[in-house]
């Protein structure tokens, strides 16, 4: 009897194992597909400073931080809801707002 209870529950735990076992999710990408992808406008080609990109991806806060650019630049060619927050929400950095003056919608000074 003990020997039973003992083999359910060890078949009750490599079950919840299986079940609970942490899966591959998306991750942001450019033109990738679904929620994550991310979209940049193609009307702008990409300037200098993201090359290589998988650098950029992990330092282009460094820049903003620094002061060499203004997030406002990026704004001229991003999008931020489609190409910042997306990977902001993801990676759970602050979300990216357009608050320049006079494009379309934003009424703050
Ligand atoms: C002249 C237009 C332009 C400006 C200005 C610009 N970007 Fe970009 N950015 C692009 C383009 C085009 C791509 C896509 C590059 C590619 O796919 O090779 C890109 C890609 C990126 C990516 C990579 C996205 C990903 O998921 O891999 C990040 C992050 C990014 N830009 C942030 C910024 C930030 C921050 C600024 C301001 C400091 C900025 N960009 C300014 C055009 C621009
Ligand atoms: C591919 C993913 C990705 C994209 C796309 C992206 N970021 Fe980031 N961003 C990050 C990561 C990762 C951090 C670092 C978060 C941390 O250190 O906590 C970050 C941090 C930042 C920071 C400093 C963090 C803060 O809030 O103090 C700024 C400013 C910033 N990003 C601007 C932008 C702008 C503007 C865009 C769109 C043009 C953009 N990012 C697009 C991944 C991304």
């Amino acid at each position: 009897m003990r020997k039973l209870a003992l083999t359910l529950l060890i078949v009750l735990f490599l079950v919840l194992t299986a079940a609970f076992y942490p899966r591959k999710v998306d991750k942001p990408m450019v033109a990738g597909s679904g929620d994550m992808a991310v979209y940049i406008q193609a009307k702008y080609a990409a300037p200098e400073y993201h090359s290589p990109l998988e650098w950029w991806q992990t330092h282009h806060m460094d820049m903003i931080n620094r002061g060499d650019l203004l997030r406002e630049d990026c704004l001229y060619c991003h999008q931020p809801e489609e190409s910042c927050n997306n990977c902001h929400n993801y990676v759970g950095a602050n979300p990216i707002e357009d608050t320049r003056v006079g494009v379309s919608g934003n009424t703050r000074p």
